[in-house]
């Protein structure tokens, strides 16, 4: 058994046995009328059998989204460490990691619990764990996870990190994590990040594994020449924070940002190591509109692999159709999701448990059962609506995954 393999269990031992609540089922509900796993049912079924709404990955298009980032960024000299915020999937970030991710990321403290719990263990949480209870907690998980690293903004939660690591007798990991200009979280880029950095080499509880900077406000630019020269314009403060740290001898082995929208811009910034990238194994709506470096109008450097199965409920009503696919299973996000197949259709789910379809000329008359495939408006919201995502493959359901990290909010 690996070193790994090893502490993954013991972990879970310990958790549970930290959290052992005695659950006796009632006694009313009899062992025949206990819901059971029904997933394996599903396996094999075609996409029209499944209840819905269902949420559905075409395998094909997200093998291929997976690909297309791991050939481009290693062409271009860097890696990609896939933020798992987006699938909350474990079953997705081992085929990230199989294909060549240098780790994963995650957004929350249980979502690396989550994952490790599910096998992943080169981890790194991008956000910062200020409470006691979370930055005790981390410490508890750094125990058994070697490869767990986290994120620190300010000198203060670096000391309270070096208290708990003392006392929890490890070595915690560290990137700092510099602000591009949005200030979202980050310290900021120059003197007080390279300061930060120098605190944390000089706790003796913490190691410095180098930095993070990730630029949401450049994603989603629209148009591949505009996005190119801000992105690269607002990255170069903390560029220039990357080789103070470097040429004072700190260790600065990670530099690690960017996302679906300059995953081909991020290399062009001097010293970065790795793309942060989570939408592209799916896409979504939003990012469909921004436009890529051969088409002005879609995003199609990856396709959207990600849908919502729902059943038309309603059509009793001239040019309107209700489904049962509403904000519960669709967020209120926009753009709206995107019916695939038809132009002339508005789909719009501000209802909770009704989707609301809008047509003057659609291709054909819907009616009650009909069923319509939607592209997804926002995916890292609308994922962790579900408990499991239908994995297909020609129309065809191929695995039923479960999405563990749904609701790992913490
Ligand atoms: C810190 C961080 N890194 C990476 C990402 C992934 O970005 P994208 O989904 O645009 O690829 C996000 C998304 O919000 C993020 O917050």
């Amino acid at each position: 058994m690996s070193r790994n393999e090893f502490s993954r269990r013991r972990f879970l031992r310990d958790g549970a046995v930290a959290s052992a609540v005695a659950w006796t089922a009632p006694a009313a509900l009899s062992a025949a009328a206990r819901p059971s796993n029904a997933d394996f049912l599903e396996v094999g079924l075609p996409k029209s059998e499944l209840l819905t709404p269902a949420l559905c990955v075409d395998l094909d298009a997200l093998e291929a989204n997976i690909d297309t980032m791991q050939s481009t960024v290693s062409a271009n000299g860097i890696g990609v460490r896939p933020h798992t915020k987006t699938h909350k999937c474990p079953a997705i970030a081992k085929m990230q990691m199989a294909r060549g991710a240098v780790g994963i990321c995650t957004a929350k403290l249980t979502e690396v619990e989550v994952m490790f719990e599910h096998g992943l263990d080169k981890i790194l949480l991008t956000t910062a764990n200020v409470s006691p209870a979370k930055i005790r907690r981390a410490m508890i998980l750094r125990k058994w996870c070697d490869g767990f690293t986290q994120a620190v903004d300010t000198e203060e939660n670096a000391r309270d990190l070096d208290a708990a690591a003392g006392e929890a007798g490890v070595i915690a990991d560290i990137v700092v994590d510099v602000d591009p200009g949005g200030h979202r979280t980050g310290v900021p880029p120059g003197e007080p990040a390279v300061a930060l950095a120098q605190l944390v080499d000089r706790l003796a509880n913490l190691r410095l594994r180098g930095m993070l900077c990730y630029d949401g406000g450049a994603q989603h630019i629209s148009g591949f020449a505009a996005r190119r020269t801000q992105a690269i314009e607002r990255m170069a403060p903390a560029a220039e924070t990357f080789s103070r740290m470097r040429q004072s001898g700190l260790n600065v082995e990670i530099f690690s940002g960017g996302g679906t929208g300059t995953y081909n811009i991020d290399h062009e910034t001097p010293g970065f190591t790795d793309v942060q990238g989570g939408s592209y194994v799916f896409l979504d709506a939003q990012y469909l509109a921004i436009g890529g470096e051969d088409d002005d109008n879609t995003y199609n450097d990856f396709e959207p692999s990600l849908t919502i199965l729902t059943t038309v409920l309603n059509a009793q009503y001239e040019g309107r159709a209700t489904t049962d696919a509403g904000a519960k299973s669709c967020t209120i996000n926009q753009p709206w999701s995107i019916v695939i197949g038809e132009t002339g259709m508005s789909y719009t789910s501000g209802s909770d448990e009704f989707g609301t379809i809008r047509y003057e000329n659609p291709s054909r008359i819907y009616q009650t059962g009909d069923r319509l495939e939607l592209i997804v408006s926002h995916c890292d919201p609308v994922v962790n609506l579900y408990d499991k995502m239908y994995a297909t493959r020609k129309d065809r359901v191929e695995a039923v995954w479960q999405i563990a990290g749904r609701g790992k909010n913490q």
